[in-house]
């Protein structure tokens, strides 16, 4: 694996990758590397002939300053994982490679409803400093395809629509969200939780399964209450939303549905003071 921290070295690497005719991959993260991250490796390596990975803690995305200040960081491991999976390239920018003018928001993006439910309504102007990033990230590297979580659902219909926004040249593909054999959804962030909260963090998962049964059975309201009320109860400290939505637009559901709209419930909550997100599609057999 190479590791470029320059944004020059690394354009001028790939573009002769790319005379070569070479279709280019690129998983971009924000390190703390886990097996989630590492099997959207192995899909950019099977269907790309380079894979690019990003590794930047970008500080726009955090409306918070301790999260961002308790962003897990595990270099030495995320680089010895990489070469594991035979990572083509590590890029590795300083912030002010990435933000030399400093990290102001420039461009407004119009994300329109998207931005303004669930994790945009939480976290504020969050969207805005991911898609900061990841267009300067798409421009820089300038890939084939593009390898994302389900995890963020909701960052991935962002994207997209970044993607379709700018006319980046770039296919976006989502990997399935990998977890434990508790079924704990696998994230960075469990790096900060105890045995004994990652043990309760389970009920997220339980959460999404009783949904997904209830969900052609009880209202919406009724049943997104009754587990926020049970993760409580389990040791969250806050929930800041169970929605049950639309898969393809992310609209709320309000009335108890049989129909064969796509539909998705999304989960965000806080276990001692660290944030987890999670989602479930309804209408697949996961
Ligand atoms: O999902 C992430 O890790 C980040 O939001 C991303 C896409 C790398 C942008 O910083």
């Amino acid at each position: 694996m190479i590791l470029f921290k320059c944004i020059n070295a690394l354009q001028k690497y790939l573009n002769q990758q790319k005379n070569s005719r070479l279709s280019v991959g690129f998983v971009p993260t924000m390190g703390a590397l886990h097996q989630g991250h590492l099997s959207l490796i192995g899909m950019s390596k099977a269907k790309c002939d380079f894979t690019v990975c990003s590794i930047f803690v970008n500080p726009t995305q955090f409306n918070n300053s301790n999260d961002f200040e308790q962003y897990p960081i595990s270099l030495e491991n995320d680089i010895r994982l990489l070469e594991q999976a035979q990572c083509n390239i590590l890029f590795l920018p300083s912030a002010n490679e990435i933000y030399p003018n400093g990290t102001a928001l420039s461009t407004h993006y119009q994300l329109g409803f998207i931005e303004t439910i669930l994790e945009g309504k939480f976290r504020p102007n969050h969207f805005q400093g991911v898609c900061q990033v990841v267009h300067k990230l798409l421009d820089i590297v300038a890939p084939d395809m593009l390898f994302l979580g389900q995890k963020d659902y909701q960052q991935c219909m962002v994207i997209q629509q970044l993607i379709a926004l700018t006319g980046i040249k770039t296919q976006l593909i989502i990997g399935p969200t990998l977890r434990e054999s508790s079924g704990l959804a696998m994230s960075s962030r469990n790096m900060r939780l105890s045995d004994d909260d990652k043990q309760k963090a389970t009920t997220i998962y339980q959460m999404l399964q009783y949904i997904k049964q209830q969900c052609n059975h009880q209202m919406p309201n009724e049943l997104t209450a009754s587990v926020t009320k049970q993760l409580l109860k389990n040791g969250f400290n806050t929930v800041d939303y169970v929605a049950i939505c639309n898969a393809n637009n992310l609209e709320p559901i309000t009335e108890t549905d049989n129909s064969t709209i796509p539909k998705v419930v999304l989960i965000a909550a806080f276990l001692n003071g660290v944030r987890l997100i999670d989602n479930l599609l309804l209408n697949n057999t996961e």
